[in-house]
């Protein structure tokens, strides 16, 4: 550069400074940890402050991307909204190594919708940590009878878009470990659940009004559905998943009103069921309702000593039969596949099909089902208003 004019080398400087720095904000990168706002890693002392200041201002922060960073310990927080929108392109909240613990009184999340609450959030992620709501003591306050409060979910994203969840683990919630509600663009990956079989309703993973949501390579064990799949999803994946004990993995409940929008396009793929009360289910109750379920694909299931391992039930009713509604459900089910189906089930009807007489289930398919009992008794199928076809080896025979 000796020979070029001296303003030459000052505006190529001028520029290669202009092209970094805009370069290192568009990368612009800061880590906001909750150590810093005050929260306590012995989880003596309440830290839900310092967790949601901590949140603001990574949310607040503009740029590339914020982090908020949880270091090894206990925390213990109560319920704690970290809400967008945000100015920050991306927010990650990366938990590896900590703990997030429930306060002991149960009333505390009890009377909370959630606990840890995502809304409005884009570009969101939530990485690692151990999410304890030490719901053990609300599941009791059930099972007594006494006057409780329903609960809270431990960790649920709400009217959110472009969310991943990875490598966490929920155990003990008061109600649902993980809820997705009115959210676009999810992803969920090696998730771990971690709940008594018999505590009340402790569903895994809740979706409902959403869609393009993939669930993969997550372990479930808790004491209701271990997947459900609410009114309005639609595009949702779910691929390795290991299931019991548990309640399976359900579409439904349905029918829970009249105007309710439908179940469309969903992938179960290469899941495992160990002594669950079902595996592949279906489930409305018997209540008129313009919902519907259409495009459903149960791609290779293991079944050890599953209860129902294949059932559609629309007459769905938990409870006492005098306080279920007993209509006749109407939510049309057509389209679903089951295709490398195997393993063992603990009841003798293997496959129910239990269909609505108004709107008849059409379109099932049944390709390579293979079902036995324990000690190769054969198992048996039942329908009621069900048309499809089997084909290839179906075991038990095909009642469609
Ligand atoms: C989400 O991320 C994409 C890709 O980086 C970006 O284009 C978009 O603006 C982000 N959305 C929000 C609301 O920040
Ligand atoms: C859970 O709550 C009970 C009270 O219901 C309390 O005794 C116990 O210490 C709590 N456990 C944790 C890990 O906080
Ligand atoms: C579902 O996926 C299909 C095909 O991938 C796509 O065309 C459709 O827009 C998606 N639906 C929603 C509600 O995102
Ligand atoms: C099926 O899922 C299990 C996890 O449950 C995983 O280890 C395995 O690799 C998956 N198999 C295929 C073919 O994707």
């Amino acid at each position: 550069m000796a020979n070029l004019p001296d303003h030459f080398v000052w505006t190529f400087l001028f520029l290669l400074l202009l092209v970094l720095s805009r370069a290192s904000s568009s990368t612009s990168f800061t880590l906001f940890d909750v150590l810093d706002f005050g929260a306590d890693p012995t989880g003596a002392a309440d830290s839900t402050q310092a967790f949601s200041d901590a949140w603001m201002s990574a949310c607040s922060r503009g740029g590339f991307f914020a982090a908020v960073v949880v270091r090894s310990g206990r925390y213990l927080l109560e319920p704690v909204r970290f809400r967008g929108p945000c100015k920050s392109r991306h927010v990650s909240v990366r938990m590896g190594g900590a703990t997030l613990v429930g306060p002991p009184d149960y009333r505390v999340l009890g009377g909370s919708s959630s606990w840890l609450n995502f809304d409005g959030v884009s570009n969101t992620s939530v990485h690692g940590g151990v999410l304890d709501a030490n719901g053990s003591s609300l599941w009791a306050c059930k099972d007594s009878g006494r006057d409780c409060p329903n609960g809270a979910t431990t960790l649920s994203f709400t009217n959110s878009n472009n969310i991943r969840i990875k490598d966490l683990t929920s155990m003990d919630s008061q109600m649902f470990h993980i809820s997705i509600n009115r959210c676009r663009n999810v992803h969920v990956q090696g998730v771990r659940v971690k709940a008594d079989g018999d505590s009340p309703n402790t569903d895994g993973i809740h979706v409902q009004l959403s869609s393009n949501v993939l669930i993969l390579r997550s372990d479930i064990a808790t004491g209701d559905d271990c997947i459900s799949i609410g009114p309005g999803t639609r595009n949702l994946t779910i691929h390795g998943v290991r299931c019991g004990p548990g309640h399976g993995i359900s579409i439904g409940s349905l029918a829970r009103s009249e105007n309710e929008p439908g179940v469309q396009n969903i992938i179960v793929k290469n899941t495992t069921f160990q002594g669950t009360q079902n595996g592949l289910r279906i489930k409305s109750w018997a209540r008129h309702s313009n919902g519907f379920v259409r495009g459903v694909h149960f791609i290779d299931a293991r079944m050890i000593n599953a209860h129902n391992p294949i059932i559609i039930d629309q007459n769905y009713c938990p409870y006492d039969r005098r306080t279920c509604p007993n209509q006749e459900s109407s939510v049309k089910i057509s389209d679903v596949l089951y295709r490398g189906i195997q393993g063992t089930s603990a009841s003798p009807v293997a496959v129910r099909f239990d269909c609505s007489a108004k709107n008849p289930c059409t379109g099932i398919r049944m390709r390579n089902v293979y079902l036995m009992r324990l000690g190769d008794e054969v198992t048996q199928s039942s329908c009621a208003n069900a048309n499809g076809e089997a084909l290839g080896t179906v075991q038990p025979r095909s009642c469609l």
